[in-house]
């Protein structure tokens, strides 16, 4: 383990809880198109296209700081709440993590948790990377952001999808079932190796509010869901709420975290 240790940073100056994901503020038409896009756009078949085409992870090699240098010419066109450079967004996330006193896997986590969006990098439109998630070969919650653009998804008038469970059974778990596509889903399956499982939660569902903050699809989660879910949420206010407009420095943190990289990944990520 490192003997880099430096202070946590950038916590002060944070704005009230309730302005984070107001979607009717002004200038959010950028969010709703964004949303429109991926409503009708994610379906069970161009989930199932997306799985196959990146999760073989064989399209090119970098490391974990080349993917996270990339990140820094992104802005997230889901977000109504940041336009911070995502680099700055994961060092606030981190370091929140860490002056509460979490784990190095759990600061690590946040650190790395978008991490995925490099696949804007290969070409992927933001509406296949970003955004909140949610399950496909099921109906669709209302309760997810948005929910009238699920309208124009052929999903919605597919019998073999448009029920409760859809293809999936009861309490199958969600391992067992598709979510849409994005940074979540390939990042998960890229570190989840690495982490542990609370981690592995953290990342894999950390953009599905319908589950996580709206309590839907408990028919579709195992007991493992169930005992992870307190993770997730434990996670989210950080993701959510140490985006403030005074970023930590990266300069003065940039050791701690390179070790604290090369203590739980490898040196050079297969995409
Ligand atoms: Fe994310
Ligand atoms: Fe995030």
């Amino acid at each position: 383990m490192s003997n880099t240790q430096s202070t946590p940073q950038g916590l002060a100056d944070e704005p009230s809880r309730a302005a984070y994901r107001d979607y009717t503020q002004p200038g959010i038409d950028r969010v709703r198109e964004f949303y429109r896009n991926n409503h009708t756009y994610q379906t069970l078949d161009f989930v199932l296209a997306k799985k196959n085409k990146w999760l073989p992870f064989q399209q090119r090699q970098m490391t974990p700081w080349e993917g996270l240098d990339y990140l820094n010419t992104l802005v997230d066109e889901s977000d109504p709440d940041i336009n911070l450079p995502q680099i700055s967004h994961l060092l606030q996330t981190a370091e929140a993590i860490r002056a509460d006193g979490h784990p190095d896997w759990f600061v690590l986590t946040g650190f790395v948790h978008d991490l995925g969006k490099v696949l804007c990098l290969f070409g992927e439109p933001q509406w296949a990377v970003v955004g909140d998630t949610f399950p496909v070969g099921c109906r669709h919650s209302h309760q997810i952001v948005y929910p009238e653009f699920f309208a124009a998804n052929p999903d919605s008038q597919d019998k073999r999808y448009d029920s409760e469970l859809g293809i999936y059974s009861a309490r199958c778990g969600l391992d067992q079932v598709h979510m849409s596509w994005g940074h979540d889903e390939y990042l998960y399956h890229l570190l989840k190796n690495y982490l542990p499982e609370p981690a592995q939660y953290m990342i894999r569902y950390h953009s599905f509010y319908a589950w996580h903050k709206e309590g839907q699809y408990r028919h579709l989660t195992d007991a493992r869901d169930d005992a992870n879910l307190a993770w997730v949420q434990k996670f989210n206010p950080y993701d959510l709420y140490s985006k403030n407009p005074n970023p930590p420095v990266m300069a003065e943190l940039k050791p701690y975290y390179e070790d604290l990289l090369a203590k739980y990944l490898p040196a050079t990520l297969k995409l």
